[in-house]
């Protein structure tokens, strides 16, 4: 794989270059209160007492019947935990909460709009809305426990409260990220089987209301033209009672939710008690082909993982005021603002637009008027706000006990500022690494336990056991200074269950690399491949250096590079399409496309316009190159294929190295003046 070799390239740069960072420790306060002080929490979670410690988290739920087995590994890889168990994620988050807290704030939502005011939902209200949506999609949309259902909502309140309302009812939700195209919604919806699409009016995002319902009509279309046909499409509205979209509705097809809900007040609905092993919901991510993978969620099993992190490494208690500035549309969303933290009866704030609207400040002013105490955000925003203003988190009165970081690796310089200037020196900084398919956190420091490494994610969290190989599978040990593929040896009831409808490519992807047996049923013969490249300190902690195969990682979200490339194929003139990824001081990383035309086609500006929007209305403008560079022709190897990493390198202004063996060379030096101007 070439992208393989440009990784591999900059791995090798960092592991020589890398140097260890002097560890930061928790203040005494911080460790007085946290909820999990105590050393003996990986002594518990040993191997030795694997898979019983895993109760510890299941313990933090209600059961509506208990489990037979904790883990079941007959059907190997495919992990199967607290079999016989049944359990309703929407009654965990929501009803058992009323007894004590029905008063509380489950949810502050904030608009973007800074003169709109938050609204604050009591967990009393979350439970009547979510009942009267429950009631809704049952009777008016025909919805019951194991059908598949595609959301494609924004930021507010209505994502979660939807989410809920299927978990109630054990409907499979399936949430496409709103910034995702009606294309990237349609191929969702199709491989998903949704008959049902739940959707919104429009939403705000930097200042303008977006609208959204255009989306839902592309995607329905597209799905019908890929053999899924939607029967319904129900339409949040932004403002209740408003129409917020210029896009027609469709007789027949489209609902406005807020108008159907008229007919459920006060309906309630019984949380229906699930199996644990039936799946939650679907997240799908990019992988090394096309296609996205839809990642199958449990119910029991993720919901303990998922309840049990946020308590240890989030260290929320219910009278946390707790921030995630993720979007519900990844993973990040789904575990560490809605699951996990109204599991645990927290108030999680959901912020409808971007950290930096109006101004740089706002994320701070909304941390002060709520009294947010722990906030979780990914490195690409810390970046863009540190270039934007260093001092200004300094002139807002907030202050944070906890801080987490997730999605790319953070840079040590980003990391003192982010403890120093957002933190005040007095938050605690968990650098969390996991991915979609893992459900929660792999890797990350017991806050008050273990100290903060800069740059570096820490050991696995309680129970999780990482091990780097090497290509041959050797084991990599610590401090030895090299860099491998880290994967996990043991299973964790967060870990998704298969990949939704593909079972070959679940266990061709993630456990074929290193597994010892493939008839075994023993969890040691099947370690799990994350893809990423790490090294790991002599102290245990691991340093992420980034993907190993084709997906790159843009802002802290996973787009497939062969994603990229394809989209870039449906425009007309293009014959060929290269993605490679190029370092960028806010991102991280952003793709670079090379793109060779047909025979007969100018390149022109207006074409490379015309690709790039391409590609934005096949993903989303978050798969948006940074260059379209069109080039007369690829660097190949003599077989013909694209060498990747040739153009990254030139991308990156690094040295091409020996070019020679192409079929060719020539090119190269063309592609290096145009490049370089
Ligand atoms: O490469 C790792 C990177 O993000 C990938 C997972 O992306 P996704 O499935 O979209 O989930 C993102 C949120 C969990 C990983 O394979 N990554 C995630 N967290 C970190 C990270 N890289 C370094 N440090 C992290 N803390």
């Amino acid at each position: 794989m070439a992208d393989k070799e440009v990784v591999e390239t900059s791995e090798a740069q960092i592991a020589v270059h890398w140097k260890e960072e002097e560890c930061v420790y928790p203040s005494k306060e911080f460790i007085n209160q946290a909820n999990v002080k105590d050393e003996t929490v990986y002594k518990r979670f040993d191997l030795d007492n694997f898979p019983e410690c895993f109760t510890e988290y299941a313990d933090l739920l209600h059961w509506d019947k208990s489990w037979d087995t904790i883990l079941d590994t007959s059907d190997a890889p495919c992990w199967k935990w607290f079999v016989g168990g049944r359990i309703n994620a929407c009654y965990n988050c929501v009803d058992r909460h009323l007894e004590k807290n029905k008063n509380k704030t489950a949810i502050h939502f904030v608009p973007e709009p800074e003169n709109e005011r938050v609204q604050h939902i009591t967990y009393q209200e979350l439970y009547v809305q979510v009942n009267e949506l429950a009631a809704l999609l049952q009777d008016f949309a025909g919805l019951k426990a194991g059908d598949t259902v595609t959301l494609h909502l924004p930021m507010t309140a209505e994502l979660p409260i939807t989410m809920l309302a299927c978990a109630r009812l054990g409907v499979i939700h399936s949430e496409v990220f709103g910034g995702f195209s009606g294309r990237a919604c349609a191929d969702r919806i199709e491989d998903a089987k949704s008959r049902v699409l739940i959707t919104i009016d429009g939403y705000y995002r930097s200042g303008k209301l977006i609208d959204h319902k255009q989306n839902a009509d592309i995607a329905v279309d597209l799905a019908k033209k890929d053999g899924q046909k939607v029967d319904k499409v129900l339409i949040w509205q932004r403002y209740p009672g408003k129409n917020s979209t210029p896009t027609p509705m469709i007789e027949g097809r489209d609902y406005i939710i807020n108008d159907l809900l008229k007919d459920y007040r006060g309906k309630k609905v019984d949380p229906v008690p699930m199996p644990a092993e039936d799946p939650l919901f679907l997240m799908y991510t990019s992988g090394t082909t096309g296609k996205p993978k839809g990642c199958q969620h449990s119910t029991g099993g993720y919901l303990a993982y998922v309840a049990g992190t946020s308590k240890y490494i989030q260290d929320i208690h219910p009278e946390d005021v707790y921030w995630c500035m993720a979007d519900i549309g990844w993973i990040t969303g789904h575990s560490y603002i809605v699951y996990g933290p109204l599991s645990l009866c927290a108030s999680s704030v959901i912020y409808e637009g971007v950290p930096t609207y109006p101004d740089a400040g706002r994320a701070w002013r909304i941390a002060e008027e709520l009294d947010v105490n722990i906030f979780h955000t990914a490195p690409t925003v810390i970046r863009a706000l540190r270039k934007i203003d260093p001092d200004l988190p300094k002139k807002y009165n907030h202050h944070f006990k906890h801080m987490t970081t997730v999605g790319e690796p953070i840079e040590p310089q980003v990391w003192r500022w982010y403890h120093e200037v957002v933190g005040k020196g007095e938050a605690v900084i968990v650098d969390t690494w996991w991915q979609t398919e893992t459900g929660g956190f792999l890797c990350g420091t017991v806050p008050a336990i273990k100290p903060m490494k800069p740059g570096s994610t820490g050991p696995g969290v309680p129970g999780i056991y990482p091990i780097i190989y090497d290509e041959e599978g050797n084991e990599i040990k610590a401090g030895e200074g090299r860099a491998g593929n880290i994967c996990i040896k043991n299973p964790w009831p967060g870990a998704f269950q298969t990949i939704w409808r593909d079972r070959d490519r679940y266990v061709s992807t993630y456990y074929a690399r290193y597994c010892k047996d493939k008839n075994s049923k023993d969890w040691r013969d099947w370690p799990y491949l994350t893809g990423d490249a790490a090294m790991e300190a002599e102290d245990g902690y691991y340093r992420i250096l980034g993907r190993i195969d084709d997906v790159i990682n843009v802002s802290g979200h996973r787009l497939g590079t062969k994603e990229i490339e394809s989209a870039a194929l449906t425009v007309m003139e293009v014959a060929e399409a290269a993605v490679v990824p190029v370092a960028d001081d806010i991102k991280g990383v952003v793709p670079d496309l090379y793109i060779s035309l047909k025979p007969g086609y100018e390149p022109t500006d207006e074409l490379a316009m015309k690709i790039s929007a391409g590609i934005c209305d096949t993903i989303g403008k978050i798969a948006r190159p940074r260059k379209v560079w069109l080039v007369s022709d690829m660097p190949k190897t003599r077989s013909g294929k694209i060498m990747r990493r040739v153009l990254g390198a030139i991308s990156n202004k690094k040295d091409v190295g020996d070019v020679s063996t192409l079929a060719n060379p020539e090119i190269v030096d063309e592609i290096q003046k145009k490049v370089s101007g």
